[in-house]
């Protein structure tokens, strides 16, 4: 198996944000290998609650990896093969509201991939290292969303004192440059609430392989069209990131405890429409 002897799988997969490179302290370290290459890092098992929990850094664990050259289809199929079906994303984002400030926490419902080049499905059509070629698959998508992961992320911080926005419209961009003010403006005139750089394609990748995906959205700044001053930078995302990540780690773990053991969303049977 690709878990060491006496590992036992996980079940909850989390893949902590930018200021956020560990999770638990009693944990057992797997690197695992996949037919994409290798994920971010090495996956950190253990456990929360009596729950089994696979922690996986992002970026690395020495944030080395930027938002573009993360290997996604990696990290997602490395989580499922030990065992993870339900995956928590926290991340940094941008608010695109004035309401939408630093230090706000928002459960999106649905994305918007301003995205380039980025390999997003495991179903491109191109044989793997083992000559095996994967279906033509064309992904049901409509709630990006795990609506259950969602109303026990929202639920949790209620309960922990946070005010969670619930909903929203995450849009993801190519990275790693900040959005212009004019790109920024824009993206606010369309409603949308908040912009990060990772949330595609983790969401439909998780998806593709019937894993729970629930996004859990860490505001640190307010986007370019938004704020009046210098325009965003990554010292100020790191900073209130770093001001609130014991906040989000106590939140995680509530979570992960508060997950249902049995999934009753439709996530894991999402229709995949093969043409013949
Ligand atoms: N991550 C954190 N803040 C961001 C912003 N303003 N734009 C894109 N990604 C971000």
């Amino acid at each position: 198996g690709v878990l060491p002897a006496g590992v036992a799988p996980a079940e909850i997969g989390v893949i902590g944000g930018s200021g956020f490179y560990a999770f638990l302290d009693d944990v057992v370290e797997a690197r695992v290998d996949t037919p994409y290459g290798a994920p971010s890092d090495a996956l950190f098992l253990g456990e929360v609650a009596g729950r089994r929990v696979a922690f996986l850094p992002r970026h690395g664990r020495d944030h080395s990896i930027p938002p573009h050259r993360i290997n996604y289809r990696a990290n997602l199929w490395a989580l499922r093969a030990v065992g993870v079906t339900q995956v928590l994303a926290p991340c940094a984002t941008g608010g695109l509201r004035a309401e939408l400030g630093p230090g706000t926490l928002v459960v999106p419902d649905q994305l918007i991939d301003r995205t380039s080049g980025r390999t997003q499905t495991f179903f491109d059509g191109l044989p793997l290292a083992d000559g095996s070629v994967p279906p033509v698959v064309h992904t049901t998508f409509a709630d990006p969303y795990c609506a259950d992961g969602r109303a026990v992320a929202v639920a949790g911080a209620r309960a922990s004192g946070w005010e969670p926005v619930d909903g929203g419209t995450l849009v993801v961009i190519e990275g790693p440059r900040f959005s212009t003010r004019a790109e920024s403006r824009w993206y606010s005139a369309q409603g949308w609430s908040i912009i990060g750089m990772t949330g595609h394609p983790e969401a439909v990748l998780a998806r593709e392989l019937g894993l729970c995906c629930t996004a859990i959205a860490l505001v640190t700044d307010l986007d370019a069209g938004v704020e009046a001053g210098e325009g965003v930078t990554h010292a100020e995302v790191m900073e209130v990131f770093a001001a609130n990540v014991d906040r989000l780690r106590t939140l995680l773990f509530d979570v992960v405890a508060a997950l249902p053991k049995t999934r009753t969303c439709d996530c894991g049977t999402a229709e995949v429409e093969r043409p013949a």
